[in-house]
């Protein structure tokens, strides 16, 4: 479906860091009219006041006790105790995991802090994280809740328990097979992945598999004594399966159910799989996990969906996508102009371990551009989709760009691949007719 066209090398300028724009926020506020002396004598943010209405909205839904982050608290006690971490987590922008540019579109579920409410926070706790007044307390926002699905018609899981283990480093990334249980072609109209063990799993990418690339993935499988088999960054397999292989959303923690827009489904033919692939990361121990999938399936035909990954076939082939060895800021783009018309409904960006910054946009036919996603902090672990608030429509004429951008500090040139070592630049857009 995707034209290929020549990939340009380019090398991005001003990539600015995140401390150039905090540095830049900085002597902004300095030529404000109130300077940096009023900013010394301002009251220190209480709990209360200032601070818990920004966790309310942006930390408590994944750190409150049935959350998926660590530490979880359960009292605002527990809060001022990790006030010190918190600061730092904060200021360094590591929490909340919200990697996507504000500038360049709106999401559902925006859960990234304001440089004021950043500050608010570190001068609450460099200022020993006081209470405040209860009985003023702000008005609390209301906190944000992960979507589920209304409706399940089918859970799938992995078919073993199984315990990661690592020989080199923290992290084990495996591939395991479902088959797909339906009998008559359905469509998938909602999903939403299961974490078995959030000690262990860092992140799951499901990946849909069409009945005749199948069995060369089930011989993967068979070839490995143990329940699935290694793969990193795509499902394994060969790059022509890639090519035609089709996602099933991304989790990373934080990341809710997914419903389709209404009317719309992923059609899944019988005699599919489902390659789930999940990221163990060791550092708190090994556990045994056993993940799943839980969908909302119509019979009746539904209107075109599908989770589309974009990019250039000839980096998948290996050509035109080289990044230098001890390299910084090395970006390759790529373009398609589109024949048909499309809406997209989010987007999300796919590298690897060298991935540093990456934007995925629409430029019309008229000259006017579309930002999908932009993130200048890319970290494999936190990949998701991130949902626009009002899609794109994207008509014939106007061109798809995508951009990424790694640093290499290794001494070997590197290129498109699926192994922990190797890259890749997707990006990846819900889409429908
Ligand atoms: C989308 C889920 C999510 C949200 C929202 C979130 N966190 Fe986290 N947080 C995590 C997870 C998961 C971890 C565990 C460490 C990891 O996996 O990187 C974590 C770890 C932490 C840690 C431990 C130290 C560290 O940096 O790893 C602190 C402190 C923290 N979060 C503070 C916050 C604060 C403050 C907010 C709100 C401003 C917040 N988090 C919002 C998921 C979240």
């Amino acid at each position: 479906m995707w034209v290929r066209i020549w990939a340009a090398v380019v090398v991005l300028a001003g990539c600015g860091s995140v401390d150039d724009e905090r540095a830049a926020a900085k002597s902004d506020d300095s030529q404000s009219s109130e300077g940096l002396d009023s900013a010394d004598t301002e009251p220190i943010p209480t709990w209360h006041q200032d601070v818990a209405p920004i966790f309310s909205r942006s930390c408590d839904g994944c750190h409150a006790p049935d959350g998926v982050g660590s530490p979880t608290w359960s009292s605002v006690e527990d809060v001022v105790e990790w006030a010190p971490v918190i600061r730092a987590a904060v200021e360094a922008r590591t929490m909340p995991p919200w990697k996507a540019k504000g500038d360049c579109s709106d999401y559902t579920g925006d859960v990234s802090l304001t440089d004021d409410e950043i500050d608010r926070i570190v001068r609450w706790a460099e200022g020993d994280a006081p209470l405040g007044d209860a009985t003023a307390a702000a008005a609390l926002p209301d906190a944000w809740q992960p979507v589920s699905l209304e409706r399940v018609d089918r859970t799938m899981r992995m078919v073993d328990l199984y315990t990661p283990e690592s020989d080199a480093g923290p992290d084990d990334y495996r591939c395991f097979l479902m088959e797909w249980p339906e009998e008559e072609t359905v469509w998938v109209t909602g999903y939403e992945l299961l974490p078995g063990n959030t000690q262990v799993v860092h992140h799951i990418i499901p990946f849909l598999i069409e009945p005749s690339s199948a069995d060369a993935y089930r011989a993967l499988d068979a070839a490995d004594a143990d329940p699935g088999y290694r793969c990193y960054g795509g499902p394994g397999g060969n790059v022509d399966t890639l090519l035609e292989t089709r996602w099933l959303g991304a989790w990373a923690p934080g990341v809710p159910a997914s419903v389709l827009p209404e009317g719309t489904g992923i059609k899944v033919e019988p005699g599919s799989l489902v390659v789930f692939q999940v990221h163990y990361n060791l550092i708190n121990g090994s556990a045994p996990d056993q993940s799943g999938l839980a969908l909302t399936i119509e019979t009746e035909p539904q209107a075109f969906a599908e989770i589309q990954p974009l990019t250039d076939v000839r980096w998948v082939l290996g050509v035109g996508m080289d990044i230098p060895p001890e390299s910084t800021s090395v970006s390759h783009s790529w373009s398609t102009t589109i024949s048909s018309g499309f809406t997209m409904h989010n987007g999300s960006l796919h590298m690897h371990q060298l991935g540093r910054a990456g934007r995925l946009w629409v430029e019309h036919a008229d000259g006017t551009e579309d930002c999908l996603l932009e993130v200048d902090d890319y970290d494999f672990d936190w990949q998701r989709p991130y949902e626009l608030k009002e899609p794109v429509r994207v008509m014939p004429g106007d061109t798809i760009h995508l951009s990424c951008t790694w640093d290499n500090p290794t001494g070997d040139t590197v290129g498109w691949g699926d192994g922990t070592g190797d890259e890749m630049c997707l990006g990846v857009s819900l889409i429908t007719g």
